[in-house]
């Protein structure tokens, strides 16, 4: 059997796209990552993935007039590297039908909310103007809402009296953390999403904040 790899998908900074190298590198991660894919041109994930070593390619969304124009392009792209996973990573555009289906229940994504409260921009923001006592990160699959799909794992954290500075930094640590294990169970084949569900082992994953 061909050991299982994931593309990951960027936009911007990349610092978890850099953790998943490292557990990649680590073993702790049980396979590799076959390209990373930018919609940004200058992101500097980029020169993460080329230091790595990684294959790489780059589309700018902005050449394209359609939404399903540029993810058919996308499709593309990955074939060739015949990806077993999706991996969004600070992935900032929303993906299409065409893209869902082809690649149905094998899309990750990540976002720093307890979904389902505040998808979309400024979670970090939103949550102490809430005054919420707790923030934190999901992972989940990807369907066609805005940070929407079965959720797979979470990490929360106090607030307490950190700034936003601060809540970004505490929740990219969570974030580095949870990524690569999620990742791996899903390479292990113990993370599924079936219909609109995720089952971890066999049992449906039902987390309740
Ligand atoms: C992360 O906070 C992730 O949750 C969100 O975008 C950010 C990406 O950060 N979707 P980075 O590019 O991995 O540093």
């Amino acid at each position: 059997m061909s050991k299982f790899k994931f593309a990951v998908l960027i936009s911007g900074n990349g610092s978890n796209l850099g953790s998943m190298i490292e557990h990649v590198d680590n073993n702790k991660i049980k396979g590799n990552i076959c390209c990373v894919f930018s919609n940004n041109p200058v992101a500097y994930g980029i020169e993460r993935a080329k230091n790595a070593g990684l294959a790489y390619e780059v589309l700018d969304h902005r050449e394209f007039k359609e939404r399903d124009d540029f993810d058919s392009a996308l499709i593309k792209k990955l074939e060739k590297y015949e990806p077993d996973l999706i991996v969004l990573a600070g992935f900032m555009r929303i993906l299409s039908s065409t893209f869902i289906k082809a690649y149905e229940g094998k899309i990750l994504n990540i976002h720093p909310s307890i979904l389902p409260k505040y998808p979309g921009l400024n979670t970090h923001e939103r949550a102490i103007e809430s005054g919420d006592e707790h923030h934190g990160i999901t992972i989940h699959f990807v369907d066609e809402s805005l940070d929407g799909g079965p959720i797979c794992a979470q990490s929360i954290l106090e607030i307490g009296d950190s700034n936003i500075e601060e809540l970004k930094e505490r929740i990219h640590a969570l974030e580095h953390d949870l990524y690569p294990k999620v990742i791996d169970w899903f390479a292990q084949g113990r993370l599924i999403q079936k219909d609109d569900r995720a089952y971890l082992d066999g049992k449906e994953i039902i987390l309740k904040y």
